[in-house]
């Protein structure tokens, strides 16, 4: 047994909203969000949820699959570049919230969406490390993706959490790090400057950085595993993953792969190429992206948590290439080895269960919870979940003297 993730779960808010109702009230043709973008439903969150409560919901739920006590963690990071103060950290509220106790380290990472992946590869290194003392590390990423009604990124929204144990010893998910390719570089691409409540983003260039960087990491990627292993990418890696700020992104970004590792084919050949690998190696990944949009930290791990409900333990003895990209910029590619203990994890897959579950909201609702004020007079937390949820564990119930409070339910 090596060090890696033990367990994963995922927390998605219960409103969505459609891309046809959207489209529709915008006059934009159905076929710019569904094909362009690929996009099918959004999350949208309700009153009663925040970061906080997100990542608090997953991280109860990764807990209860990994079978830990809480009193077994000893490193708690959340990553996340929707927080919800400029100095207290979302794990912090998080410790308050579930309980975990004081000699415990306890902080936030923020590097746009690549923040996820940083606090993972901090996390294996902690429990590999001499300081880690037995225990085991929470790594959550929780994030609500909001550009403001009206925007060229308004189809482009979303929201959700998901939780990761850590350990030093599973036969769940294991990376090869020694193949990680990294790549950074200062741009402005996506940005919030303090005091906005929503960002700014110039799309079409972030897509041009995320693209450069995916070559810089893919040639690097390549090179390493033919030096470590004598196998090239395409051969070793059974599924790839993109970070997904709208499905039709992987489209992009695996064509983009495809003509980097082969320079000398022409379009139409990359192109078949990418259609031939569509179905098999990309297509299960992308239905989160699809139904929840934008999770930014979790984008691709929701995509990780796809294609576990679609595949299950017909995943175990696969390699899974994650690439993670963040604005600013920043972006990993990685290797993750699918062990035995996804017999395990199976058992407690709730992601489409949590999709099915979810009521679907009106443009007027929508309008009303997404402008400025962000409250909502018609959604009521008892119209659409019950008091003991076994998902919504958490909830938001108001500020007081400046201080954000939280309750929990019956579960
Ligand atoms: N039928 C089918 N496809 C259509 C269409 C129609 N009627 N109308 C447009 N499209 C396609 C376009 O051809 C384009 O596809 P392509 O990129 O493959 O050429 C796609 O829909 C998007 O349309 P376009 O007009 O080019 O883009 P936009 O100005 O609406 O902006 C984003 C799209 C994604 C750039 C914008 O929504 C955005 O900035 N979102 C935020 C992105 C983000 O979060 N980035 C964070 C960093 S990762």
């Amino acid at each position: 047994m090596k060090a890696g993730i033990s367990s994963i779960s995922i927390y998605i808010p219960p409103l969505y909203l459609s891309h046809d109702d959207l489209a529709d009230a915008r006059a934009i043709p159905r076929d710019k969000f569904r094909i362009g973008l690929g996009h099918v439903n959004m999350a949208i969150v309700p009153p009663w949820d925040d970061t906080v409560t997100m990542a608090a919901n997953a991280a109860e739920m990764a807990i209860e699959t990994a079978g830990i006590d809480k009193d077994e963690i000893g490193l708690l990071i959340v990553s996340t570049e929707t927080g919800v103060d400029q100095s207290k950290p979302v794990a912090s509220f998080v410790q308050g919230l579930l309980g975990i106790g004081h000699r415990t380290r306890v902080y936030e990472i923020k590097h746009a969406c690549y923040g996820g992946t940083v606090a993972i590869m901090n996390a294996i290194n902690w429990v590999k490390s001499q300081h880690h003392r037995g225990k085991k590390a929470l790594v959550i990423t929780s994030d609500i993706a909001k550009y403001g009604l009206n925007t060229l990124g308004e189809p482009t929204q979303g929201a959700g959490a998901v939780a990761f144990i850590i350990s030093d010893e599973t036969e769940f998910i294991h990376f090869l790090p020694d193949l990680n390719a990294f790549y950074s570089k200062d741009v402005y691409d996506f940005w919030r400057p303090n005091g906005y409540l929503t960002p700014i983003v110039d799309g079409k260039y972030s897509i041009d950085c995320y693209l450069e960087a995916l070559d810089f990491c893919t040639k690097d990627l390549q090179d390493n595993l033919i030096r470590e292993t004598g196998k090239e990418l395409l051969d070793f890696v059974d599924y790839f993953m993109y970070h997904l700020p709208f499905p039709r992104m992987a489209y992009k970004a695996h064509c983009r792969l495809l003509a980097t590792l082969n320079p000398t084919l022409a379009e139409d050949a990359i192109n078949r190429m990418y259609e031939e690998s569509f179905t098999e190696k990309m297509k299960p990944a992308l239905m989160g992206s699809e139904e929840v949009g934008n999770i930014y930290t979790g984008s691709v791990y929701m995509c990780l948590m796809s294609l576990m409900e679609e595949k299950s333990e017909s995943l175990i003895g696969k390699n899974i290439g994650i690439f993670s990209y963040g604005s600013g910029c920043g972006a990993e590619f990685l290797i993750a080895h699918i062990g035995r203990g996804m017999k395990q994890q199976a058992k407690h897959l709730n992601f489409n269960k949590q999709l099915k579950r979810r009521k679907k909201i009106t443009m007027e609702e929508y309008t009303e919870l997404y402008s400025e004020q962000g409250a909502s007079k018609t959604i009521k937390r008892e119209d659409v979940i019950s008091t003991d949820d076994e998902f919504s564990r958490y909830f938001f119930t108001g500020v007081n003297e400046h201080k954000r409070q939280y309750a929990k339910n019956r579960n």
